[in-house]
């Protein structure tokens, strides 16, 4: 049954432009490809199926119904739409932040129609199809793959420090961490650098022995695979990413951070409100606090007057994303009073969705309260643009611990979601000698990473290396 899927597009002959000189000409191999449908894992898959179209292999990308990425800002690749079995009510209304529960039920849903539209492509495609290229959240794809007998690559979108975590984090839960009390909260977790014991909580989430599975099946399924991709490079987790070989026993390639080879704003999910930009013309050199959490992470209504009244005290000028849903209960922004409005309009602006690559790229801004989603942290770090961390959950406490502690690049809030502290933090980053002194370290690690992305650089190395090892699949 062939109409399980729609084809949407077709490619046409011309690679997008790329900043790095790379080969153009068609190899003749196609990569499938298949991202998880969440806007974090959404944005690097596209921003890969970008790096090997431009390395000559041709793309395709199957995707759920579910936050299905727009074809039409895609015209190179050719996209088929699988059914996920989601009921309008899943989709619309649980909080984004219970993505565990959405990716269980789609890892069930999507297994059929993922097998019954990889074996029709496999037989009708006229090019060599040398892999599947998936996101590591997918449980079934690897079974799927060997019964093919077509070789899959593994893509993580977190730092390979946290997947390097999956195989011990059930002894990490169970070791006797948890509950925290007060006085060993800021004791380190000595499986887990450079985390601390405040920080586990928010990782296993309300999920406990649930997770156990999962990451068991992760494991196993990324120790069958033909290869592991990073979002990463040396630069960042040298350490972690010889780690990551030895665990998982399979080649692995750092070829990170992604968007400085294409940008994530053809990816965007939601409508993104260019009037930002104009507004940022208008400010100062690095005087704009740039504020978002992300795609995923869910506050409460108190959280978010908390945020706004921080912002409103602390004076800087602010851009803020509050992204419809982010806060529960509300449609968007109604819960602000009116005084709480004007106050915050003299100073800032608030949006739905921004341009966030080209909002951090600007040189009137010069910081960025974030969530720390991996996405945000690497977008963040190839700017130069220091960080005030206010991590949801799982990764996103690893990479905060990261910024703060490691690279120490940004000031952690350590989950005060107070208004007195998120003014001090503005404060101390954006105008205070403390910030400075971050700032000059941001520049340091910046001038790292983008070594990283030029030609002999690691990462431009490491796509060499998968470009050959895709070939020889
Ligand atoms: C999810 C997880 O939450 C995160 O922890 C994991 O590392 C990746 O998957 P998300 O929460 O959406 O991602 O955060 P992040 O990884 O930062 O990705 C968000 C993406 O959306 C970024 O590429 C960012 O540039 C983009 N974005 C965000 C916009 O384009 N506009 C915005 O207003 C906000």
């Amino acid at each position: 049954m062939f109409g399980l899927f729609t084809k949407t597009h077709r490619e046409k002959t011309e690679s997008s432009a790329s900043s790095i000189s790379m080969e153009k000409k068609k190899n003749g191999v196609r990569v499938i490809l298949f991202p998880l449908p969440l806007q974090g894992c959404i944005n690097p898959m596209l921003q890969l199926a970008n790096i090997l179209h431009s390395r000559g292999f041709s793309i395709t990308v199957i995707h759920t119904r579910f936050n299905a990425p727009r074809a039409s800002t895609h015209p190179l690749f050719t996209f088929l739409e699988i059914p996920d079995g989601l009921s309008e009510s899943q989709i619309n209304d649980e909080p984004t932040s219970n993505v565990m529960s959405l990716l269980a039920h789609i890892n069930v849903n999507a297994e059929s129609p993922f097998r019954e539209c990889l074996q029709k492509l496999l037989l009708q495609e006229s090019e060599r199809v040398s892999c599947l290229i998936d996101d590591c959240g997918w449980l079934f794809t690897q079974s799927v793959a060997e019964s093919l007998n077509l070789p899959r690559l593994v893509l993580s979108t977190f730092k390979a420090t946290l997947l390097n975590a999956y195989p011990i984090l059930p002894r990490i839960r169970t070791k006797g961490y948890l509950p925290v009390s007060d006085s060993g909260a800021e004791d380190p977790v000595l499986e887990f650098p450079p985390l601390l014991k405040r920080d586990l909580p928010r990782i296993f989430g309300e999920y406990g022995e649930k997770l156990d599975p999962f990451l068991d099946t992760v494991v196993d399924t990324t120790m069958r695979s033909s290869g592991l991709i990073f979002m990463s490079c040396e630069e960042l987790e040298k350490h972690s990413l010889t780690l990551s070989n030895e665990i998982f026993k399979v080649p692995v390639f750092a070829i990170g951070p992604f968007h400085s080879y294409f940008s994530a704003s053809s990816s965007s999910l939601f409508r993104q409100d260019e009037t930002c930009i104009h507004w940022l013309d208008n400010q100062e050199d690095k005087s704009v606090i740039y504020v978002s959490l992300g795609s995923v992470v869910n506050i409460t209504e108190s959280e978010f007057l908390e945020i706004a009244w921080g912002l409103s005290n602390s004076k800087q000028p602010f851009l803020w994303v509050v992204r419809p849903g982010l806060v529960l209960g509300a449609q968007w922004i109604e819960l602000l009073t009116e005084e709480l409005v004007r106050s915050l309009e003299e100073k800032g602006k608030i949006v739905k969705w921004s341009p966030q690559q080209e909002v951090l790229a600007h040189r009137a801004v010069g910081g960025f309260l974030t969530h720390n989603g991996w996405n945000s942290t690497l977008e963040s770090i190839c700017e130069g643009v220091p960080m005030i961390c206010l991590p949801g959950g799982w990764d996103q406490m690893l990479n905060a611990r990261f910024v703060s502690d490691v690279w120490r690049v940004g000031i952690h809030l350590e989950g005060q979601i107070e208004r007195k502290e998120i003014e001090k933090a503005v404060r101390m980053l954006m105008v205070e000698s403390e910030g400075e002194m971050i700032r000059e370290r941001m520049n340091v690690l910046k001038d790292e990473l983008g070594r990283s992305v030029k030609e002999g650089g690691s990462s431009f190395r490491s796509i060499e290396t998968l470009t050959n090892h895709i070939l020889s699949l």
